[in-house]
């Protein structure tokens, strides 16, 4: 197939043009070579037909979809943010880009799309309560995050709760900008996909690291801003007691589940979650980090972030039964090689 990869300059998106490359795909990039996370001439394999372009640009879009038979649609703008004056900038790169990009695909008769979901949707995600079940906890109060005391409670009776991990039937939960964009990304292909008798897959990717990820910026993942302080010879500062809850996957297994994902058959939306299925704690991250780097060792400040959810896990056994997909990058092995792997 000829596959355009829109945001195929960046971290996720230039693994997974190289991945559909060596699959013996053709691979067009169209990527606008955002400032906040480029600087200079990306680095892409001299066979990717290479065009700087934003999805926000219909003629940019159009021109870039000629003689394409699917789109992996990683053009987004990630993290969250500073505060709500990033709200249009999310909204524009995300829903926008994508509505664009939508309606010319449907001009252009392009009837199939990967998009670059998150598990963000997911809110706190799945707990169960020895006398409640399966509860979702709201937000955490602040007066319990100010007195340490980190894990949710049970909205029924107040008592601690067993975190569990979330199928991609349950119920969206976004509690932030850029997760309200990531969701509607996804009702967005949804109607694209009824409307045109289109296949959309939506991945809803982990906390993903890997070379060529960003260095630390308010818009970076922990992995990136750990990784950036053991460079600076700083001490990874871990928030809460440490003990939060993600699933860290490597860009390569992200790269390998976006070529799966190309190949699905059948008309409609169809969401996947894409993670180990092997959580860790962001203390033990940190840990193993800074023990492969050669030190300093992490420091547990017990500061948090009001927004942040504690535990973030979900269940790939999706994408593992239907598209024969698994994670195939250790933790500790990508880790190792992650704590000297350059960033960008
Ligand atoms: C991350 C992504 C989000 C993605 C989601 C998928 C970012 C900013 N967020 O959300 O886009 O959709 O994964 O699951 O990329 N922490 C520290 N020290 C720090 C910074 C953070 O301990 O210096 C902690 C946070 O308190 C949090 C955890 O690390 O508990 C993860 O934070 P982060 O990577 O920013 O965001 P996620 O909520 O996992």
């Amino acid at each position: 197939m000829r596959i355009l990869v829109t945001g195929g300059a960046g971290f996720i998106g230039s693994h997974v043009a190289e991945a559909l490359l060596a699959a013996g795909h053709e691979v067009r990039v169209l990527d606008a070579l955002l400032p906040a996370v480029h600087r200079g001439t990306p680095y892409l394999p001299a066979e990717i037909d290479f065009r700087v372009g934003d999805v926000r640009d219909p003629a940019a879009v159009a021109d870039a979809l000629r003689s394409v038979d699917a789109v992996s649609h990683q053009a987004a703008m990630v993290g969250l943010g500073l505060d709500l004056d990033d709200a249009p900038d999310y909204v524009g790169c995300n829903d926008l880009g994508t509505a664009v990009l939508l309606a010319a695909m449907a001009r252009a008769e392009v009837g199939r799309l990967v998009l670059a979901g998150s598990m963000v949707v997911y809110g706190e995600g799945h707990y169960t309560c020895g006398e409640h079940g399966r509860v979702v906890p709201g937000p955490r109060p602040a007066a319990d995050l100010e007195s340490g005391r980190f894990e949710p409670r049970c909205p029924g009776c107040g008592q601690d709760l067993t975190p569990g991990q979330v199928a991609e039937e349950a119920a969206p939960d976004p509690r932030n900008v850029y997760a309200a964009t990531k969701l509607a990304q996804e009702h967005l292909a949804g109607a694209w996909a009824r409307t045109v008798g289109g296949t959309a897959t939506s991945l809803r990717y982990h906390n993903v690291y890997g070379p060529r990820m960003p260095r630390d910026t308010p818009y970076s993942g922990v992995a990136s801003i750990f990784r950036s302080a053991l460079e600076a010879g700083r001490a990874p500062r871990v928030f809460e007691d440490g003990g939060q809850r993600r699933d860290f996957v490597h860009v390569a297994d992200i790269a390998r589940a976006n070529v799966a994902a190309l190949g699905r058959d059948g008309a409609g939306l169809r969401a996947y979650n894409v993670g180990t299925g092997r959580p860790r704690t962001v203390g033990q991250m940190a840990a193993a980090l800074a023990d492969a780097h050669g030190g300093p060792e992490p420091v547990v400040t017990g500061q948090f972030r009001l927004g942040d959810v504690r535990h973030i896990t979900a269940s790939p056994a999706r994408l593992q039964d239907e598209l024969g997909w698994r994670a195939e990058v250790p933790f500790e092995a990508g880790m190792a090689e992650f704590a000297t792997a350059p960033l960008r």
